[in-house]
């Protein structure tokens, strides 16, 4: 399938990546939040990071030109109506999903890939509330999108080869590495990696030690880049909660229990470093 036209739906920091890569492989790119504010927020973090490249010497001025202007700014979901692939990366919660794979499934042409970025929901039942749950597949980014090599690829139970094969081409022409798993709460990655957070939260929570303590553990003695606390506070300690959530509910085992510390922070807006606060502060 002859992928040209993408669509990224969520500016925020996972979004604003994958259009910025997708952008910078030669696609057309429509980069779409609910209010333009949104949208922009996500453009200027393109706009640094590929300002970066050019002043380290990686990129030439025009060639980011070029870049920025394949991209292209939405607040309707109708601009879906020219996409070919449409990549979801919008809150982690499947009523908003299943509600927007809904609208997209009107929009979109026959043709078109729906995609999610969805950290752990099942794929499946996403791609069942559309009619086409054969083209609905997961393509799961790592964070920061343009540094990791990963794409987690997920098969929903109905997702067609031919599908799986346009995306593993997509994401290699997006210099990334795609891995197939099959469809499972928190996937690979989520399932091996979400564990880890939470017990270095309950061990917080318990007083074993301070956030700083664990995390210099774990990057000095594991040789992580980062500790599993700033890890948390970097990826959004909502998303973590909800990733523990769907672990829990998906395996009614108590050992994916999320800390209540981390629904403590949750709960009073401390969700890492998108709000300013989290085990650390970022002011
Ligand atoms: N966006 C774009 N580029 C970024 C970036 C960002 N947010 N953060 C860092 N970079 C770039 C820097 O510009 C720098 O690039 P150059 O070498 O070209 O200058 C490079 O990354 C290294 O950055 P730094 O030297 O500033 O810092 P570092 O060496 O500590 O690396 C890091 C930063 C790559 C983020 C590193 O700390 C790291 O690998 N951390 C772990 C990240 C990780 O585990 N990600 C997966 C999270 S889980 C997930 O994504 C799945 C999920 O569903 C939750
Ligand atoms: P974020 O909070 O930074 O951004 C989410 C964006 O989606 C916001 O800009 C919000 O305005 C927008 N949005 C919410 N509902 C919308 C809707 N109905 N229509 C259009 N836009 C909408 O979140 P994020 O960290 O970028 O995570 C997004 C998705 O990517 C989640 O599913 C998350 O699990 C997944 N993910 C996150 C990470 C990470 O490290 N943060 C890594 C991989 C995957």
């Amino acid at each position: 399938m002859n992928i040209q036209t993408i669509m990224v739906i969520g500016a925020g920091q996972m979004g604003s990546g994958i259009a910025q890569v997708c952008a910078m492989a030669g696609y057309s790119v429509y980069l779409h939040d609910l209010k333009e504010e949104f949208v922009e927020k996500g453009m200027g973090i393109i706009q640094k990071n590929l300002s970066r490249q050019v002043e380290k010497g990686r990129m030439a001025e025009d060639e980011k030109t070029a870049v920025l202007e394949r991209l292209t700014s939405s607040t309707e979901l109708k601009n879906a109506e020219k996409c070919d692939l449409i990549i979801e990366a919008v809150v982690e919660n499947m009523e908003v999903k299943t509600n927007l794979f809904k609208i997209l499934d009107e929009f979109a042409p026959e043709h078109a890939i729906l995609a999610s970025n969805t950290s752990s929901l099942p794929i499946t039942e996403i791609a069942a509330s559309t009619k086409r749950p054969e083209k609905v597949i997961g393509m799961h980014f790592m964070n920061p999108v343009p540094v990791m090599k990963l794409v987690e690829i997920i098969r929903g139970l109905q997702t067609a080869d031919d599908v799986y094969e346009t995306i593993e081409n997509v994401s290699r022409k997006l210099s990334k590495v795609p891995v197939e798993v099959n469809d499972f709460p928190g996937f690979i990655s989520n399932r091996i990696l979400m564990p880890m957070i939470n017990e270095a939260i309950f061990a917080v929570y318990e007083g074993v030690a301070t956030p700083e303590a664990v995390d210099e553990i774990m990057k000095l003695g594991m040789n992580h880049p980062m500790g599993p606390l700033t890890l948390a506070d970097f990826i959004g300690l909502d998303t973590c909660l909800y990733i523990m959530e769907t672990l829990h509910e998906g395996f009614g085992d108590d050992k994916y229990r999320p800390c209540p510390l981390l629904r403590k922070y949750v709960k009073a807006g401390w969700l890492g470093k998108k709000s300013g606060k989290g085990f650390y502060d970022y002011q």
